[in-house]
């Protein structure tokens, strides 16, 4: 970002940074590849390639000339908006008919950090297989480095939170068990439990937090059941 520094050998570009002086008050937050804030984007002396990484997952090395990206923007259209009358396929290519002029570079794909076939899931969505883009897209964590590089200003990232969006919404059956638990919830069954969290103060949460019963790692699912049911 403008300034050569030495920094141990081993450290993530995250930690590098921090090394030399600088606080993250903004393009840092989870330090475990999970929440897409650290986007970096870097050169190498002597190689023309332009590489992108998470900063809190990228080592440094020697002279490597990076800044980071902590937002890009992106077209989001909508969501909300979108006409449930029309096929899943058309909501997308109503929302964002931007797909449509994706050249098949594969940038995006070649600049994903979380190695997501970002060209992949955008030609699903360009032949109307809205649940197989989704799928495809599930382990995204919207860091922006791939919206950064498309020359078609497809926000790719953002075409995919829809189609998720709309394949859990629309396309997958609902959960008996959640339908029931809302039920629930609506009918104020928790509100007691609420209020009672509520007059506490710091340390009987913390102390509640940490002495709460939890089920074990290796359960078999529908087999374990707390002590108290009370709360369930
Ligand atoms: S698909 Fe795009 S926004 Fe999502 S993780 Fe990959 S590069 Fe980041
Ligand atoms: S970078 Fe853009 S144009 Fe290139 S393959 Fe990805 S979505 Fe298509
Ligand atoms: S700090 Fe969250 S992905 Fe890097």
């Amino acid at each position: 970002m403008g300034q050569a520094y030495e920094v141990p050998e081993t450290l993530t570009i995250l930690k590098a940074m921090e090394f030399a002086g600088y606080q993250y008050k903004r393009g840092c937050g989870c330090r475990g590849g999970i929440c897409g804030a650290c986007g970096t984007v870097y050169r190498k002396q002597g190689d023309h390639t332009l590489h992108t990484g998470l900063a809190c997952q990228t080592v440094a090395e020697d002279d490597m000339i990076l800044a980071q990206i902590p937002f890009f923007p992106a077209n989001r259209a909508d969501h909300g908006g979108v006409d449930t009358s029309l096929s899943p396929d058309e909501q997308i290519a109503t929302l964002y008919p931007e797909i449509f002029r994706c050249v098949g570079c594969g940038t995006c794909t070649r600049t994903c950090p979380m190695d997501i076939d970002v060209m992949g899931y955008i030609a699903h969505f360009k032949r109307g297989d809205v649940m197989r883009g989704a799928k495809t897209s599930f382990d995204c964590i919207m860091c922006g480095l791939c919206v950064s590089r498309c020359p078609a200003n497809i926000s790719q990232m953002n075409v995919a939170m829809a189609a998720r969006r709309i394949a859990a919404g629309q396309m997958t059956p609902r959960s008996e068990s959640t339908k029931s638990r809302a039920e629930q919830v609506n009918a104020g069954r928790y509100e007691e439990m609420l209020a009672e969290l509520g007059q506490m103060d710091k340390e009987e949460l913390k102390t509640l937090y940490v002495e709460r019963e939890r089920e074990p790692d290796l359960s078999l699912p529908g087999e374990w059941m707390p002590h108290d049911q009370s709360k369930l």
